[in-house]
């Protein structure tokens, strides 16, 4: 007898099937729904990208540039980008082979996973960290190892956790500072220990620098700047963040000609090229962004200290970050976990956050606050936060926090 087989398909990949969604979006979506929720859950600046860049894709279009353009990025883009880094940092990247154009720093983590790894490599990632990591390196055949950092260490990795995770498999870490979740930079000194840590196992460092811009505190090290660290490090940035340019989709990898052609490889066949009217917003962000930049970092640093001591004084408590726009206080004293804190605080005083337990090991017993939002919105949400914690845990919180907050 014949099987109908005109009602089923094959099985998905075994490797999509076993991809866990991202614990970020899940609050998105049910904060979607509701009215009158304030969001300190996304993690994109509440800025539009500033008129000059604006300007400068529009009059691009304007002129017919609708094309592609060469693989690696419009020439003038990377020839910018190598000023750019040598400028900030004293790095130098050769633009015709050590600097690729991507969509995104996505896109570049993703090709960075591809170019070096072989099924079952090992790849160290500190946790609390971005929700990708951890999927690129899976997608990649990889085998991600997490490495949970401390809230007593403020989220720093140390060389001696990473050498209790490093194996004969390790083959590359992947370094995301300042942190998404946590806010955390790390000392030049103790960055240049991990780097040391590398260069003694042999392993790529995988840097991703899109907060590089937004640091409060100290000055930004750029990892590839460090002693021994160019010819093993792969640097991802790109304008989301510093140019509040997250839609136009455009970032760049820098990394040994090497690993950067083959990187190029596989992003001449899957994504060909960035689009090129982000490519020609991107050159005049970095001609003529500067100010815009420091404009964003005035008001972030505002934000900051007013979230940080609010949620202080409600009795979570919170380091003070040192980068990037995200507070991550501890609510461990409630005794609620992550998850059932920011799914009460969304359903009962409408505010969304992303529980900690989003980032991986290490984030549990914390909230993700991102302030990337204006200073009224952060007052009313700490007003909020104050009186659900009140309800649930009196104990732990001060006097009503809310006049004080004004
Ligand atoms: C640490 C980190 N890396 C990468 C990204 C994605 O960057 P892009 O917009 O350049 O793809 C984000 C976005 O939130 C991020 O927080």
């Amino acid at each position: 007898m014949m099987i109908d087989q005109s009602n089923t398909v094959p099985p998905l990949s075994k490797i999509a099937r076993e991809l866990a969604p991202s614990g970020i979006r899940r609050f998105f979506d049910i904060a979607a729904k509701m009215h009158d929720v304030i969001s300190l859950g996304v993690g994109e600046p509440d800025f539009v990208t500033p008129w000059v860049i604006r300007e400068a894709g529009i009059y691009s279009i304007e002129k017919g540039q609708t094309t592609y353009t060469s693989n690696y990025g419009l020439l003038e883009l990377r020839q910018e980008i190598s000023k750019h880094l040598d400028w900030l940092y004293g790095v130098k990247y050769a633009p015709d082979n050590q600097i690729l154009v991507t969509v995104g720093v996505s896109e570049g983590m993703d090709l960075a996973m591809r170019a070096i790894l072989d099924p079952g490599d090992q790849v160290l990632v500190p946790e609390p960290c971005y929700v990708s990591y951890r999927p690129c390196v899976s997608l990649a055949g990889g085998e991600p190892i997490g490495v949970a950092t401390r809230s007593e260490d403020h989220f720093r990795v140390t060389v001696a956790q990473l050498e209790q995770a490093v194996t004969k498999r390790t083959k590359a870490i992947i370094l995301g500072f300042p942190s998404n979740p946590t806010g955390t930079t790390m000392p030049r000194e103790a960055l240049q220990e991990v780097v040391n840590f590398a260069h003694r196992h042999n392993l790529y460092i995988i840097s991703d620098e899109i907060y590089d811009r937004l640091t409060y505190e100290g000055e930004h090290t750029c990892v590839a700047s460090l002693e021994n660290a160019m010819q093993r490090t792969i640097t991802l940035n790109g304008f989301s963040k510093s140019y509040a340019m997250t839609g136009w989709r455009i970032g760049y990898a820098c990394a040994p000609v090497a690993v950067l052609s083959a990187m190029m490889k596989i992003h001449s066949y899957t994504a060909l090229c960035a689009p090129i009217t982000a490519q020609k917003a991107a050159i005049e962000a970095l001609k003529s962004g500067e100010s815009a930049v420091t404009d964003m970092v005035i008001q972030y640093n505002q934000r900051r200290r007013l979230i940080v001591e609010g949620l202080n004084l409600i009795g979570l408590s919170c380091h003070l970050p040192s980068g990037a726009f995200y507070a991550f206080p501890s609510i461990a004293t409630t005794g609620l976990s992550s998850e059932e804190f920011a799914e009460r605080l969304l359903f009962e005083e409408h505010v969304a956050v992303v529980p900690g337990t989003a980032f991986g090991e290490g984030g549990a017993g914390h909230i993700r606050c991102s302030y990337a939002t204006s200073i009224e919105k952060i007052e009313i949400a700490l007003e909020r936060i104050s009186r659900f914690v009140q309800k649930i845990a009196p104990e732990i919180s001060s006097s009503p926090p809310a006049a004080t907050l004004r």
